[in-house]
């Protein structure tokens, strides 16, 4: 008789960075690499949670604090069902993410940061939102009028300046699979 496959561990890879880092193509590029490798991908992006579940919630602080609370709670049920889950959003604060991977404790929670410097990010400003916020149109802009909290001790840092996003995706992917969380290559499930 032979053993029948085990289901592979759940686990949280959350992105964190500025508006314009590159947190949602990363995690689009990852999720294509974990799919390739028949992982349960399930995609949460802060954005487009803005147009359903946090439609209500503006950017200040405390809007923030209670979306990325929602977001979190989300990515725990979705965890629990034994899916992987990839979460970018700014998430500014760092007691939000830890909060986050709280709920995840004991299980797996690999917080990646976006990191590109405010001039990088201001200079793609790929939905003219930096020059916006410069010229006073939108109040409480991360990076420009509302704090961004650098994470201290993420499990991954990439540098979006001077990393593409295949290479971004790939040094995420790499750290996944030195945990054992994915193959080492595509097809490898
Ligand atoms: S978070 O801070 O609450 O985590 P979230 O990731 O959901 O932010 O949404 C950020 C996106 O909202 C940005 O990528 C940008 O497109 C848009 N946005 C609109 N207004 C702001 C603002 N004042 N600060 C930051 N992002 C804003």
């Amino acid at each position: 008789m032979s053993a029948r496959p085990s289901e592979p561990a759940p686990f949280v890879v959350w992105f964190t960075g500025l508006s314009g880092a590159g947190k949602s193509t990363l995690a689009l590029r990852v999720e294509a690499e974990l799919r390739t490798r028949g992982l349960p991908v399930f995609h949460l992006d802060g954005d487009e949670l803005r147009q359903g579940l946090n439609r209500d919630l503006g950017y200040d602080d405390d809007a923030r604090v209670e979306s990325i609370r929602r977001i979190a709670e989300v990515t725990r049920i979705l965890y629990r069902a034994g899916h992987v889950v990839l979460v970018a959003a700014i998430s500014p604060f760092a007691a939000g993410r830890d909060e986050a991977r709280r709920l995840i404790a004991p299980g797996i929670f690999v917080e990646v940061f976006v990191d590109a410097p405010l001039a990088v990010a201001e200079q793609r400003d790929p939905k003219g939102l930096y020059q916006r916020a410069r010229a006073g149109q939108i109040a409480h802009f991360t990076g420009i009028d509302a704090p961004y909290e650098a994470p201290e001790h993420p499990e991954v840092h990439v540098d979006t300046a001077h990393l593409g996003p295949d290479e971004a995706a790939a040094a995420v992917v790499a750290h996944l699979v030195a945990r054992g969380l994915a193959a080492a290559r595509a097809g490898l499930s």
